[in-house]
């Protein structure tokens, strides 16, 4: 059912085959040594196209074709003549010649739709503006792991409403968890996906701009950078904004004696204090490895 989809944001995809998808990345996890010798993407090619700076889903995603037995080709900002001297269009008719899949982080979600659009190959969406469903898997994959279920878990947003955090409600909405989310007033996630993910009517969902309100009685923390790539140029406003959203020790006490701190990094001392980030709750290294088992489902099931 998966094979020859895109994954631009996890709207397209149903409770069942995000199950699916954690499930492989369960058994890749556990088997990664049979995944390598029976190489599932044997002839296949990944061509990875980055306009925006990536540590984990670069690496993530090269080193799962590498052990399913692809081959994938990085193309960084100036490598390929994409959005400079050819169209997103006829870039995409050209590579949907050659290749199995192309996986894509831009600005403009726009651009892995119109990727989609005219490639005839699974686009992956390694992060636009708007969604970064592949990171969305991982943490689910993370939370199931530390819980043992969806069931009665309580994430917490603090911080931006943006990329990380709409892939997030989506997820939680779609696998029935309850996510209570505060940004600072202006940085609210988009109206669209919130009545999206309310209209679902799996998993609760809440929005204000109060971070302890939101933290109480939490098993998950979670927050992202407060300045995104592309927003370099309003890095001072936002600081300003997001002061009263750093994740602390006073803020954290509020929630679940065994709480879990994700962070999708790249993080900055801003959002999240080093006694919450280098302390016992938190599983940020765990996620980040997680990003490997999760992307490989990915790639396994739709290439
Ligand atoms: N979390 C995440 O996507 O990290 P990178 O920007 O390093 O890929
Ligand atoms: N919100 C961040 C996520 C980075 C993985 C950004 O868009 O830069």
């Amino acid at each position: 059912m998966l094979r020859n989809r895109s994954f631009l944001t996890l709207r397209d995809f149903s409770q069942a085959e995000i199950r699916f998808l954690l499930d492989t990345a369960k058994d890749f996890k556990q088997n990664r040594d049979l995944y390598r010798k029976d190489a599932p993407l044997r002839g296949k090619s990944l061509i990875m196209i980055f306009q925006k700076r990536s540590t984990r889903t670069r690496v993530t995603a090269e080193l799962a074709m590498a052990d399913l037995g692809g081959k994938s080709i990085f193309l960084g900002q100036d490598d390929i003549h994409l959005g400079v001297n050819e169209t997103i269009k006829d870039t995409a008719m050209v590579l949907g010649r050659m290749a199995s899949g192309i996986l894509a982080r831009v600005y403009e979600h726009k651009d892995v739709e119109i990727l989609a659009k005219y490639t005839g190959i699974p686009v992956i969406n390694a992060l636009s503006d708007t969604y970064h469903p592949l990171q969305c898997l991982a943490d689910l994959f993370t939370i199931e792991i530390h819980f043992g279920t969806f069931e009665g878990i309580k994430v917490a947003w603090i911080g931006d409403g943006n990329n990380v955090c709409h892939s997030l409600m989506i997820g939680c909405a779609k696998m029935g968890l309850t996510m209570h989310i505060a940004t600072p007033i202006g940085y609210e996630p988009s109206e669209d996906i919130l009545h999206y993910c309310k209209k679902l009517n799996y998993g609760e969902i809440h929005v204000s701009h109060n971070p302890e309100e939101v933290i109480k009685d939490a098993d998950v923390v979670v927050t992202d950078t407060f300045v995104s790539m592309g927003q370099e140029a309003q890095r001072e406003e936002k600081l300003k904004h997001f002061k009263d959203f750093q994740v602390n020790s006073d803020l954290t006490s509020s929630a679940k004696s065994d709480y879990i701190f994700m962070h999708c990094l790249p993080r900055h001392p801003e959002e999240v204090t080093d006694e919450v980030f280098y302390g016992p709750h938190s599983v940020v290294f765990e996620e980040a490895e997680n990003r490997l088992y999760t992307t490989a489902a990915v790639l396994k099931n739709l290439l």
